[in-house]
């Protein structure tokens, strides 16, 4: 489980999308974005201007939160939606296998449920999502200081965490943001510590090395 951190516009969804889109092109993995936030259409239509195909990757689904709504009242009426979120995505699993799953956002999801014991819903609402044994991107939308803001459970129970955030910088005389990309923390491995330089265009995201 791999948390997707950063601030509003930092790349967050098009990076997790990505994976899932090259996982389901290159490999045909059954993968699963959870979009609490944009509609199938717009982040289609993101991936799209970064120079993807969505409808090449057929193993790609997109559950938005108008599909998820409707489905989640056909199959049990109204329910808190962190019970009702996990109880569909294992009925996904059983019905058409889930190989890597993104969730987006975390934000959402905590704007959606009325959290009585925020942190013990989240410790049950993550075994859960553990159970089903997929590789999983939570997306989360930290402020813009640089803090994690409101995922501090999440960032202990998370196996990774991936942050992106920008920078402004002077250029000439103007002011510009540049993006960057650190791996936080990853359980088991040695991996370097950098804030790397990330540069997105049409068809390239490049993680600038040293
Ligand atoms: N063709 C493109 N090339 C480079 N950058 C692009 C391109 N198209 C969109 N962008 C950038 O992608 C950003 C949005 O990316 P994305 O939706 O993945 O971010 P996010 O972190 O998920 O944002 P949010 O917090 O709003 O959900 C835009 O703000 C824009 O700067
Ligand atoms: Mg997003």
């Amino acid at each position: 489980m791999v948390l997707v951190a950063g601030p509003p516009g930092s790349l967050k969804s098009s990076f997790a999308y990505r994976i899932l889109y090259y996982e389901a092109l290159e490999r045909g993995a059954k993968g699963l974005y959870v979009s609490l936030e944009q509609s199938r259409e717009s982040l289609q239509n993101q991936a799209q201007s970064l120079g993807l195909q969505p409808e090449k990757a057929d193993a790609l689904r997109i559950l938005d939160l108008r599909q998820l709504r409707r489905e989640l009242r056909e199959t049990q009426g109204p329910r808190d939606w962190f019970t009702g979120l996990a109880a569909q995505l294992a009925r996904y699993k059983e019905e058409m296998g889930i190989e890597l799953l993104a969730l987006d956002s975390l934000n959402a999801l905590y704007a959606l449920t009325d959290v009585q014991e925020p942190r013990r819903e989240l410790f049950d609402f993550f075994e859960d999502l553990r159970e089903l044994e997929a590789t999983t991107f939570l997306i989360g939308e930290t402020p813009r200081d640089g803090s994690f803001g409101p995922f501090h459970i999440v960032e202990f129970l998370a196996d990774g965490i991936v942050h992106l955030h920008m920078k402004e910088v002077e250029v000439g005389l103007t002011r510009s943001v540049r993006r960057y990309i650190a791996l936080v923390k990853l359980r088991g491995v040695k991996h370097d510590l950098d804030h790397h330089p990330l540069i997105v265009d049409k068809d390239q995201f490049e993680i600038v090395g040293e």
